[in-house]
């Protein structure tokens, strides 16, 4: 690569000038963004399956339309963030190839259970929560595509947030029963939720390198504890209590010191070992040839429609 070039490029990102698709950037560069949001478009996708699984039973009409909307707004995130990652060469197809064949990673956090209507309040509040955290920063990101996908994505993101904690404030505040579901919600999917952020700063591969392109704004650790900061008042305010003996203020550094995040099952269910990682693979690959006559009849009006145009 041209050192020159290469030069050229740093300082533009130094100056946090958004790189665009048709400027030179290095390979590597053009490699980890791609796998980086590329990932994470899967990771929308392969999202709207935990809570699909509920649209059907949602307890109210009221729920029913307001989880219908959100699922579908994923599936636009999903969409708009494959055009982004297509806009470095890599095509749609060869992305949702390499998710089908178990190749392409995606997030962790969609390979756990949702059991109990409780947790589409506690995927809303956490997981969306995180993703958000997450997600803010990336609006700055360097590449110009994808900044500005992330700008609409938090904005729908943070009504994901608050429809999820308004189900829990539902819920905490309704019977002991419904008060016990939360509290259980919220056991399951607090510590996968930490996990979202990725392993630590010290074992993080992509971290370094991806700081200095200014592709990621903050670490791993850094959104992991300002998570943990923002979301432990949340559980205090509804009653609830966070499952982990070792959560305590720390008023030196003005947030909390946490527990360990199991990492060994991190890292079992990046394998593709997670609790429900296969079947959520194969309602993929369901939906995906299920959908083959839809693709194919598009396919035939659109040639069709040349066809007359051209005569
Ligand atoms: N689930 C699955 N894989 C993960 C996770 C996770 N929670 N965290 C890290 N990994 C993978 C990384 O993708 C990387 O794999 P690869 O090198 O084979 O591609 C490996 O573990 C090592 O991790 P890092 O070096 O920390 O990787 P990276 O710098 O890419 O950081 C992170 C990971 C924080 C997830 C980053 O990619 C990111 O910010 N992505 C955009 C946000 C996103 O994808 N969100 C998806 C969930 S939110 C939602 O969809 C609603």
């Amino acid at each position: 690569e041209d050192p020159k070039l290469l030069e050229a490029f740093e300082a533009r990102v130094a100056a946090d000038e958004f790189i665009e698709p048709k400027d030179w950037m290095p390979e590597a560069y053009r490699r980890t963004l791609t796998r980086q949001i590329s990932q994470h478009a899967h990771s929308e996708i392969v999202g709207m399956l935990p809570e699909g699984n509920w649209i059907t039973r949602a307890p109210s009409l009221r729920r029913k339309a307001i989880l219908l909307a959100k699922v579908q707004d994923e599936a636009g995130h999903g969409l708009y963030l494959y055009c982004a990652a297509e806009t470095l060469g890599t095509s749609r197809d060869q992305m949702i190839e390499a998710l089908h064949s178990g190749k392409a990673k995606y997030s962790t956090i969609f390979n756990y259970p949702t059991l109990t209507w409780a947790d589409i309040g506690a995927i809303g509040w956490l997981v969306d929560g995180a993703a958000i955290m997450n997600q803010v920063p990336l609006q700055r990101t360097s590449y110009g595509p994808y900044a500005r996908a992330m700008v609409r994505v938090c904005k729908e993101e943070s009504f994901h947030q608050r429809q999820g904690y308004e189900i829990m404030i539902a819920m905490a505040n309704g019977t002991a029963e419904q008060k016990r579901m939360a509290q259980d919600a919220l056991n399951r999917w607090w510590w996968p939720s930490l996990m979202m952020f990725g392993p630590p700063d010290a074992d993080s591969p992509n971290t370094a390198q991806s700081m200095r392109w200014r592709i990621k704004r903050e670490t791993n650790d850094e959104l992991r504890q300002k998570f943990v900061d923002i979301t432990v008042p949340q559980a205090d305010f509804l009653g609830l209590t966070v499952p982990d003996a070792d959560l305590k203020w720390n008023e030196e550094k003005g947030g909390y010191d946490f527990g360990e995040v199991d990492w060994e099952e991190f890292y079992s269910v990046v394998r593709g070992e997670g609790p429900v990682a296969k079947e959520r693979m194969e309602a993929r690959r369901k939906a995906w040839e299920d959908g083959a006559w839809v693709r194919d009849a598009a396919a035939a009006h659109e040639a069709k429609r040349r066809e007359r145009k051209a005569a």
